[in-house]
């Protein structure tokens, strides 16, 4: 595949955001609070291809007019543990009925891997679109499984939603599942030896959560 299926999402306030999150002094409280803010800021743009329908109403005054919805049913968001639950809130701020899909993997230091630990899947995965949440894509193994996961159980339309991207980790999963749309906030530039995104943002989980 030549073309990436990546959409970089550059409205200022998201640049502005992400890089103050960049900063060596970020404090857990404001590292947690942009990952909400950006987190709901960018599950805005995309949401913006959702199909919208009509149907009638009843207006105030007894007229009947034509409202819109969105087709079909409410997305399944999937936060991968733990870092991706930084993001949970600012998602469920658009989506607010949104259904909860909790995929547990950690990357094994050495190998890079990513190892499964928890999976508690929406009954009827299989007949909605499912939102992953995650704020670091680096060599993409932990991305690719979580949606090795879901359609596993019949989920067909996926989108992931990461805050900074390595162009490892988007070859991966391009490469992996081309259907699948990544929308970040920061393309960077590589992994260094350890696998951390350079520039990257750091050990997210542990920023979020105040772990080291
Ligand atoms: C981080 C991050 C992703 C994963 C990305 O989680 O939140 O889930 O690594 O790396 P990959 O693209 O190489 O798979 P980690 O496993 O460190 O766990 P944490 O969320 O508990 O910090
Ligand atoms: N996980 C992180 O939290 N940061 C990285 O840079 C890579 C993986």
């Amino acid at each position: 595949m030549n073309t990436l299926n990546i959409e970089i999402i550059t409205h200022p306030l998201v640049r502005h955001k992400l890089s103050l999150m960049r900063a060596k002094d970020c404090s857990t409280y404001k590292f947690r609070t942009l990952t909400s803010e950006l987190a709901r800021l960018m599950a805005y743009e995309a949401c913006r291809d959702f199909e919208i329908e009509e149907f009638p109403m009843l207006g105030w005054d007894n007229t009947e007019f034509k409202g819109e919805q969105i087709v079909g049913k409410t997305v399944t968001i999937v936060p991968i543990l733990r870092a991706g639950l930084g993001m949970l809130d600012g998602v469920l701020d658009l989506i607010p009925t949104a259904k909860i899909s909790m995929v547990g993997l950690q990357r094994d230091e050495e190998t890079l891997q990513p190892v499964p630990f928890f999976e508690k899947l929406v009954a009827d995965v299989d007949r909605r679109p499912a939102l992953i949440i995650d704020p670091m894509l680096a060599t993409g193994g932990s991305m690719v499984a979580t949606i090795d996961m879901l359609k596993e159980k019949g989920c067909s339309i996926i989108k992931a939603l990461v805050l900074v991207a390595a162009p490892e980790g988007v070859r991966l999963v391009n490469e992996a599942h081309s259907d699948v749309k990544i929308y970040t906030a920061s393309l960077d530039s590589h992994l260094n030896e350890d696998g951390y995104i350079i520039p990257g943002l750091g050990d997210a989980g542990d920023k979020i959560f105040g772990t080291k």
